[in-house]
């Protein structure tokens, strides 16, 4: 089913990608309004992780949809994130918090290959498929060295990723699906979202379209690009280990369940390998 992709199209694809569907932080909100059993498990992960409150730098932290649930459990966040629109959604949800709230958020514009945040963190996340924006190995290379470099002694990584399901990346990219009816918060409009996808295999990227049409048939419909890099289990466990961290667990759910081949997700939690000792040379 797959069609024969033009790389150029590939690359242009790709930064639109990681940019469009977070353009609009209203629709985001609604959209994913009913995701939460992600926040319970980071929430739970940070009780297990330290005695009483903690300092948790996280990435990609969008329009704040696990952030506030942090900061309200009494931890500091440090929240970056790229996309200037989901940026000031989350500076507004911050403004609407308790003051105690709030104070413990802080806000950078930063992207994660590239990003530095004062001092060291016992917890470092990155919730709901983040690292799918990382698209070659040199990226998420990049990014779990300035992890490792943000890490505290002891300190862990913890993320999520989608486990990739080989059915729906061999979708009919002609065909639209997922259709559903809903009424758009930014516009009030009744309208119909879909999506479709072209997968690339060799660069392991989904380049998917959102679909936004109008269900009077009224006024322009809109497609939005969300592009999106596979990793498959055995890979990620090698390219976390080449940036000297190690998996110290693995679950296929939010509810601390194994990962299997009925799992959506993948959910790492890594820490800093132990350097390797020296072994010595028999003369
Ligand atoms: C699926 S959203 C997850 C947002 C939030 N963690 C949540 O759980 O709702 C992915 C987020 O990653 C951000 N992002 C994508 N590429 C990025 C990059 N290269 N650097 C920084 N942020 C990036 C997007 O702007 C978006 O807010």
């Amino acid at each position: 089913m797959a069609r024969k992709l033009d790389q150029k199209l590939v690359e242009d694809l790709v930064d639109a990608g990681s940019r469009e569907h977070y353009s609009d932080a209203a629709l985001y909100d609604y959209e994913y309004r009913r995701r939460r059993a992600d926040v319970t498990f980071y929430r739970e992960l940070a009780t297990r992780r330290f005695e009483g409150p903690g300092r948790i730098l996280e990435l990609g932290a969008g329009s704040g949809r696990v952030t506030v649930p942090l900061a309200r459990d009494g931890h500091e966040v440090v929240a970056i994130d790229q996309s200037a629109a989901m940026l000031s959604g989350l500076r507004a949800r911050v403004a609407k918090l308790p003051p105690a709230v709030a104070n413990r958020i802080s806000v950078l514009s930063g992207e994660l290959c590239t990003f530095s945040a004062p001092g060291k963190y016992s917890l470092v996340i990155a919730a709901f498929n983040v690292l799918e924006h990382l698209y070659t190995r040199g990226e998420l290379d990049a990014c779990l060295r300035r992890v490792a470099a943000h890490l505290a002694p002891g300190g862990a990584f913890a993320f999520d990723v989608q486990l990739p399901d080989l059915a729906w990346l061999s979708r009919d990219p002609n065909k639209r699906w997922a259709k559903t009816r809903f009424t758009d918060p930014s516009t009030g409009r009744a309208t119909y979202y879909s999506t479709n996808h072209d997968y690339d295999p060799v660069n392991q990227i989904a380049l998917i379209r959102i679909y936004y049409d109008p269900v009077d048939g009224k006024g322009p419909s809109r497609i939005v690009k969300l592009t999106q890099r596979k990793y498959f289990p055995a890979e990620l466990e090698a390219l976390v280990a080449h940036a000297g961290l190690r998996v110290a667990e693995r679950y296929g759910d939010f509810f601390w369940g194994p990962l299997d081949s009925s799992a959506e997700s993948q959910v790492l939690v890594c820490e800093r390998a132990e350097p390797r000792r020296k072994t010595a040379r028999r003369r």
